[in-house]
Formats: structure tokens, C-alpha cells, sequence
């Protein structure tokens, strides 16, 4: 299996500081946030690891980065032309990725798992590596759902429908931005069409896989947060504040 990380976009919503630099290598509490999908991929025991970028700011990935060594892992880089979408992001990878299956994490994400929730999560990533078919999401219970893809669950253990961003969510189950996926992937996103803001969006894909019955999802209870903007930013400081001796910084 390989890890994928997705750290494109424009960070817009980050204005001016993404003027200074990449959004995901913004500070979170004492590491930058490209830090954490890395550690976390790692800790699943992934340790081939796709990196997709913009061209802006590139350079400051790999000379902060390198090929892994720092973090026991290797890096392979891709660079996405322009803000295209979370799922185009995830297409330029597949002649790296070949008939591997993946755990994809968005560069934006923060998890703060337990021993015990990490230990499940270990597993259900796991399970996927030995059986790798369909997809598996990964949802928490939030506020504030309007803001990110929102999953709408059915009868036994299935999910029907997963809306982005709906102005009136039909649950409170907030797609975060950790995804199993199996080969079929690509050709799902080779299906999808531009939504409005123009992207190829990951909720296509993950509705793609509701369609032939093969998305299962898994409920975290840890915290989550996606830094994506002010608050979420600062949130995403307090929650890793909190965590923090329990992770040392690589390199520091
Ligand atoms: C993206 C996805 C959304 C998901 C969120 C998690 O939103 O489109 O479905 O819930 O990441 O962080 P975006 O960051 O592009 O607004």
C-alpha cells in the first residue's frame, strides 16, 4: 500500500498568509502542518509516500522534506499545475501507484488519535491492505457539518449519500479528509465532471463507490480538524498544543 499525501490549492481562505508560504507549511503549534499526514502515514506503517504540491512554494517542500530520510520514510513528488481539485490531485499519482492499493490523507488534516483509537484505525488500514476492494472514509461527528462533505448513513452500516458542503446537512457526519481507496479509483475519477467551483472533487469519487455498493466508513472519535481556515487554524494550534508531548518534533 502507499501513502498519499494531497497538499495543492491556493489556500485562499489562508489569505495573506499564504502569501508567505504554502498553507501546508504553516506553523501547527511547534512543527509544520505538513508534519502531521506525514507522521500519521507513517505511524499506519506506510513508508512510500507520494507528496502532491503546487508550483508555488515547491521548492520549500523539498528543502524542507528531502527524500524522507528525516522521518523514515521515502518521498516521491508530484506537482499539480493548479488548484484542479482534491481528486485531480489524486489522479496524478497513478503511474506511481501502479496496482497498489492507498491511504490518502489531505495535508491539511490534523488527527489527534489515542493509543486505543490509533491501534483500530491501524487495524481497519490493515484489513484493507490484506483485502483491498472498494473504499473506506472516515467520518466525525461536528458543529459545524455545512463546512465539508457530509455523509447521510442508511440501513445497515451503509452510507447513501455524501453532499459537499450542503447548506443543510442531512447529518452531522463530517467526511474528513482520510480516505482508503482500492485501483479502481482512477478510472472513478476519469468519470467525474468540473463541480461549480471548477474542481474534481473527492466527494465525486467517494459517491462513485456508494453507487456500486463498495464504501464502507468508519467513525473517529479522537479529534479532528481540517486548517483550512482562521478558526480552524487556530483550533487545529490548541488541539496539537495539547498533544504535544506526546510527539516529538523530527529534526528539532
Ligand atoms: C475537502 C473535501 C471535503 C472534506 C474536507 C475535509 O474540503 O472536499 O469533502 O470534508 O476536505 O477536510 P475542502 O478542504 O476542499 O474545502
Amino acid at each position: 500500500m502507499l501513502g498519499i499525501i494531497l497538499a495543492g490549492g491556493n489556500g485562499t481562505r489562508l489569505m495573506p498568509l499564504t502569501q508567505v508560504t504554502n498553507k501546508h507549511l504553516l506553523p501547527i503549534y511547534n512543527k509544520p502542518m505538513i508534519f502531521y499526514p506525514i507522521e500519521l502515514l507513517k505511524d499506519m506503517g506506510l513508508q512510500n509516500i507520494i507528496l502532491t504540491t503546487g508550483k508555488e512554494f515547491g521548492g520549500d517542500f523539498t528543502d524542507l522534506l528531502g527524500d524522507g530520510s528525516r522521518f523514515g520514510v521515502k518521498f516521491t513528488y508530484k506537482v499539480q499545475e493548479g488548484a484542479l481539485g482534491i481528486a485531480h490531485a489524486l489522479s496524478l499519482t497513478e503511474d506511481i501507484v501502479n496496482n497498489e492499493s492507498m491511504l490518502v490523507i489531505l495535508g491539511d488534516n490534523i488527527f489527534l488519535f489515542d493509543k486505543d483509537e490509533r491501534a483500530r484505525i491501524k487495524e481497519v488500514v490493515k484489513s484493507f491492505t490484506k483485502n483491498p476492494n472498494g473504499a473506506v472514509i472516515f467520518l466525525k461527528e461536528v458543529e459545524d457539518a455545512n463546512r465539508f462533505g457530509v455523509a447521510e448513513l442508511g440501513d445497515n452500516n451503509t452510507i447513501k449519500n455524501i453532499e459537499e458542503k450542503p447548506q443543510e446537512p442531512k447529518s452531522k457526519l463530517a467526511v474528513t479528509g482520510l480516505y482508503l481507496y482500492d485501483n479502481t479509483v482512477f478510472k472513478k475519477i476519469r468519470g467525474l465532471k468540473p463541480s461549480k467551483r471548477g474542481e474534481l472533487e473527492i466527494t465525486g469519487v467517494n459517491n462513485a463507490y456508494i453507487k456500486e455498493g463498495s464504501l464502507r466508513y468508519h467513525i473517529i472519535k479522537g479529534e479532528w480538524a481540517d486548517a483550512g481556515t482562521f478558526d480552524s487554524l487556530h483550533r487545529a494550534n490548541i488541539l496539537a498544543r495539547k498533544n504535544a508531548e506526546e510527539t516529538p518534533v523530527p529534526g528539532a
